[in-house]
This record gives C-alpha cells, sequence and structure tokens, in this order.
C-alpha cells in the first residue's frame, strides 16, 4: 500500500536525517536535562527540554552515543514532545515510540533509552526549578 511505503521512507528519515541533535544551554533554570544509559548494551542518550513559562516544552535537544535504533528513537520522541505539556511528555510510552518506528523486538530497549531520558530531562527541570526557589507547578 502507498501509505506503508510512505510510512516506511519516514522511518528510514529518522535514521539518515536525526532532528534536533545538539544541546542547550544547561545553565538556562528553563532547561532540564536527562542522562541515561542502557544497561544491555552501554548506549548512552543525553536529552534536553526548553521549557516555556506555561509549562509547554518549546525546544528539545539530543545526543545520542548509541545504535541507529536509539538515535532515531530519540530523534522522533523529540519531534514527538515539542510543543506539548511536560505531563503530556512524561506520559509518552516506549512502545508508542518502537511501533512508530517498527524497532523489532530486540531494538525495544533502545526506544526505552528515549523513554527515560525525557523523564530524566522533566525530573531535572523541576527538581532545578525548586532548586531555583522559582518553583511552579506548570499546567496547572
Ligand atoms: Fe542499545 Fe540500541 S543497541 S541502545
Ligand atoms: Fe519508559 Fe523506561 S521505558 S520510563
Amino acid at each position: 500500500a502507498p501509505q506503508t511505503r510512505l510510512y516506511h521512507e519516514k522511518v528510514i528519515d529518522h535514521y539518515e536525517r536525526p532532528r534536533n541533535v545538539g544541546s542547550l544551554d544547561k545553565n538556562d533554570i528553563n532547561v532540564g536535562s536527562g542522562l541515561v544509559g542502557a544497561p544491555a548494551c552501554g548506549d548512552v542518550m543525553k536529552l534536553m527540554i526548553q521549557v516555556d513559562d506555561k509549562g509547554i516544552i518549546s525546544d528539545v535537544k539530543f545526543k545520542t552515543f548509541g545504535c541507529g535504533s536509539a538515535i532515531a528513537s530519540s530523534s522522533y520522541m523529540t519531534e514527538r514532545v515539542k510543543g506539548l505539556s511536560l505531563e503530556e511528555a512524561g506520559a509518552i510510552k516506549n512502545t508508542e515510540i518502537a511501533q512508530g518506528l517498527s524497532l523489532p523486538p530486540v531494538k525495544l530497549h533502545c526506544s526505552m533509552l528515549a523513554c527515560d531520558a525525557i523523564k530524566a530531562a522533566i525530573k531535572d527541570y523541576h527538581k532545578k526549578r525548586a532548586a531555583g526557589g522559582k518553583a511552579t507547578k506548570p499546567g496547572h
């Protein structure tokens, strides 16, 4: 089906042209960063989010020292979370990424890395805001 082909091309695209590679200013109080590793293979992913005053993720960047599936997963995740609230972004499951990219079961942990990374970045953001004495509850 034409649609399957289109979809397939989109997946390949994430491998070949990963989106939002890079990093954000870690000293910015509105930036949270998550650094996670996959025990299964030792691959590492760093994901940073920029949060606006409404609690919406306005920018996101990642660096992955890992396999192609981990790179595609993080690329996919960055596109998925941009414009979402922290709550919405934190609720994304790795299975959604794995299905979206048609990852084989053996590559499931690669999508978990992206899932863990966004959760760690959100946690770091909240921690930083609280420590900065300007703790707010975005989205409420
Ligand atoms: Fe470990 Fe992909 S093989 S992250
Ligand atoms: Fe989602 Fe670990 S796979 S938090």
